[in-house]
């Protein structure tokens, strides 16, 4: 049970890179371009930039990148590739777009949180419980079914890994954004 849940973290790890790498490049130019919704609040808010979400989608791509690299230089059970479970080189590509189709979910997830939490009225940067932190899981998940079903059955279908991120998410959350407060990237620490 436990290589379940820790194969599905190792899955995760560019959808989790990506939101706090969104920070670092945090952008100017938001992504509603400052349009607003029926409801007359913001689409998504002066939160969500352009730079950020690519940025995020690149902090996730380095990321992978990086642990395909580890999973075809040696090759295991719970630690494989995004890819190709065999451990051929040639498949590196394709184990890369799904560590991109993670990372655009996490990012688009990040967004969707903030669509709803400006619909509920909750203003930018106000404490979205887990409308900041499970999104992106929601999203990330969605996107790697949608694009790559097999990867999500092999990935993430199973119960351990699904009640692990669901509960552990909030927890790293919470910790990464007091470390990013901290460190004086984030204003607020949560
Ligand atoms: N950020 C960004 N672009 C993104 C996501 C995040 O520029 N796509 C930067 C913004 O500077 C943002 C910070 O990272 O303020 C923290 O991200 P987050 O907590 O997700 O945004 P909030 O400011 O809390 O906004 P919201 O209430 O909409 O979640
Ligand atoms: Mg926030």
């Amino acid at each position: 049970m436990i290589d379940y849940v820790l194969r599905a973290l190792w899955y995760m790890l560019p959808a989790y890179v990506a939101n706090p790498s969104a920070v670092i490049f945090k952008g100017k130019i938001p992504m509603d371009l400052g349009r607003k919704f029926v409801d007359g609040r913001r689409l998504l808010g002066d939160g969500k930039t352009w730079r950020g979400f690519f940025g995020g989608i690149l902090g996730g791509c380095l990321i992978g990148l990086i642990q395909n690299i580890i999973a075809y230089s040696f090759p295991n059970e719970i630690f494989p590739p995004f890819g190709r479970f065999g451990n051929s080189w040639t498949y590196l590509g394709l184990s890369m777009v799904v560590v991109m189709i993670l990372s655009i979910g996490s990012m688009t997830g990040d967004a969707a949180g903030s669509f709803i939490k400006r619909r509920i009225g909750l203003e930018r940067g106000e404490k979205g419980y887990l409308l900041d932190q499970w999104p992106f899981v929601v999203f990330s998940f969605l996107f790697a079914y949608v694009f790559f079903p097999n990867f999500f059955v092999h990935a993430f279908w199973n119960l351990p890994a699904f009640i692990t991120i669901f509960i552990l998410t909030p927890m790293l959350h919470r910790i990464v954004n007091i470390l990013g407060y901290k460190l004086g990237r984030k204003e607020v620490p949560w």
